[in-house]
């Protein structure tokens, strides 16, 4: 018996080991961990339960049948994030480059299999050379079964890819349908072709970095939705962030107990909107002063600033939030904040997070640039995702909102719950100096009447009042009772029941 119980333990210890201490060496020396060592960061101390320690592949060309580590390069199983489940793969670039194989895939796939029987989030660590080239079109299909497991985990429960190494070729795929994407600066990256294939297609020359590091992807293409120094803050931000969420989507957002009066007065908040309309503020110092304890949880922080997403609580409950932000492109809807904003919405109603929108809004961004690559379908996708969203909504509009884009951020039209607006609050088709130029385009040549025109246009619809006497608006509230009203609200809003009415899925404008 004694003899068993020590080749078990001598089985895992060389399991552990991965691809042996040399390229763990070479992992550290990277300024990488380990696959274990990341798993042992991410979830509380000791709850990580292994599945499949000494599953081996079972390829037997190109000499690959003597050559098999138990684990075949990726560690699966389940643990807890203060307390809450979640599953878990982390692959091991130190058993032939965390290449996936068919049984890697596997491992993979039973983890996503439970996870979306038992209702737990689904984080996946990627750090792998792609396609086990050995093993031809059974890794491909091994890559295929997880990527319809994505598919049938979308919406069901939330899944987290976090990546810390590459992640190349068709690779990027499994990351990009789960929910959020984080990097690790200078030491990951992704791309559907790399820097060599680029260059012999398109005589490009480029860097991997350039294609597919994290600054590419958090401020250019949008793919990833945060990127970390290394890969200790990665694996905490990330705790911070399931702690947010939901298990599944038949549960509520975790409550977490709040220190912060839910009735808070911020007086500092009545002296935010500048006394000229055209000078920015910085609606983030609104977020944080209405947010409990100033905690916010940004999402695509460095993309598409003129829109903001994140997580907050109130009253110790997750708040998804969106703000437009009047400190860049004045705040506009365009083709990417439109984009941002929109799949963020649909994130929130999957997982039944109630959604505060924080307008301030001059419209949609003019222009070819715009037309040609497509606002009116990019913009209808936040249109679409504000509609079909059956969370509790509550808005607030601080100042400006014109025209499609008052309609567009959760307005009263689109089941908006709670609308306020900030006694600073202008609700008009446009801007009273454009409105003026239209209407009153006969008197163009002549600055004083036009000056005239432009007055009576503000003085009678720069406001909110008009939009409160139809109803529009629910309450015209005190810029520092805000934290109050929302807080009010969306604890009023709580067993709030609506039914879109039933149909297959339906068509938002991808
Ligand atoms: C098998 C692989 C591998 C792979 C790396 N290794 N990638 N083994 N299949 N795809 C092994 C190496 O042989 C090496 O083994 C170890 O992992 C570390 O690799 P190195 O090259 O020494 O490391 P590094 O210099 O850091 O380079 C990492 C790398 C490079 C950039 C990932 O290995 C690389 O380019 N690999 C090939 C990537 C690729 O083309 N993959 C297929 C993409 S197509 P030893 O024994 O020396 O430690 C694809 C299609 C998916 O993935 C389609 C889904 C639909």
């Amino acid at each position: 018996m004694k003899d068993i119980l020590t080749e078990l333990e001598d089985r895992r210890n060389d399991a552990r080991l991965g691809g042996g201490q040399r390229r763990i060496d070479a992992q550290h020396g990277r300024g990488k961990l380990t696959a274990r060592e990341r798993i042992e960061l991410l979830l509380d101390e000791d709850s990580f339960e292994e599945f499949d320690m000494f599953v081996s592949h079972r390829c037997t060309d190109f000499g690959m049948e003597n050559q098999k580590p138990a684990g075949d390069g990726v560690v699966t199983g389940w643990g807890t994030i203060n307390g809450r489940m979640v599953y878990v793969f982390s692959q091991d670039f130190t058993v032939f480059g965390g290449s996936l194989s068919e049984t890697h895939a596997q491992k993979i796939c039973k983890i996503m299999d439970m996870a979306i029987q038992n209702g737990a989030p689904v984080i996946g660590i990627n750090d792998s050379g792609g396609a086990r080239i050995q093993e031809g079109v059974a890794s491909l299909a091994g890559y295929a079964e997880v990527f319809q497991r994505n598919v049938m985990a979308s919406g069901v429960v939330p899944q987290i890819s976090v990546i810390m190494g590459p992640c190349a070729g068709g690779a990027v795929y499994s990351p990009a349908m789960t929910d959020f994407i984080f990097m690790v600066k200078d030491t990951s990256y992704m791309f559907v072709t790399g820097p060599d294939v680029v260059k012999t297609v398109t005589n490009e020359v480029v860097t991997a970095e350039e294609l597919g590091g994290a600054s590419t992807h958090t401020k250019k293409s949008s793919v990833a939705d945060g990127a970390f120094e290394n890969d200790v803050e990665a694996l905490a931000e990330v705790r911070r962030l399931v702690d947010f969420l939901p298990l599944n989507n038949r549960e509520k957002p975790p409550v977490r107990p709040f220190f912060d009066e839910p009735g808070r007065l911020e007086t500092s908040l009545d002296t935010l909107i500048p006394d000229n309309p055209n000078t920015p503020y910085d609606m983030k110092e609104l977020i944080t002063k209405v947010a409990d304890e100033g905690d916010f949880y940004e999402i695509q922080e460095d993309y598409a600033k003129n829109i903001i997403t994140g997580f907050i609580r109130l009253e110790g409950q997750t708040v998804g939030v969106v703000a437009n932000q009047p400190m860049v492109l004045a705040g506009c809807l365009d083709i990417d904040s439109s984009r941002k904003a929109a799949r963020f919405v649909r994130f929130c109603d999957c997982f039944e997070i109630p959604i505060l929108t924080l307008v301030d809004v001059p419209g949609f961004l003019p222009g070819t640039s715009q037309e040609y690559g497509g606002v009116i379908k990019h913009g209808a996708k936040l249109l679409f995702a504000y509609g079909e969203a059956t969370v509790p909504k509550v808005t607030v509009i601080t100042r400006k909102a014109y025209g499609g884009a008052y309609d567009v951020m959760a307005s009263k039209h689109l089941r908006g719950d709670f609308n306020y607006a900030w006694p600073t609050a202008e609700i008009a088709v446009m801007g009273a100096k454009g409105a003026t130029e239209i209407i009153h385009r006969a008197d163009l040549g002549d600055a004083e009447k036009i000056a005239a025109h432009a007055k009576d246009y503000e003085d009678r619809f720069a406001n909110p009042f008009v939009a409160a006497e139809r109803g529009f608006i629910d309450e015209v509230i005190m810029p520092q009772s805000t934290r109050r009203r929302v807080s009010r609200a969306f604890a009023s809003l709580r067993n709030k029941k609506l039914k879109n009415p039933w149909k297959k899925h339906d068509n938002i404008p991808l």
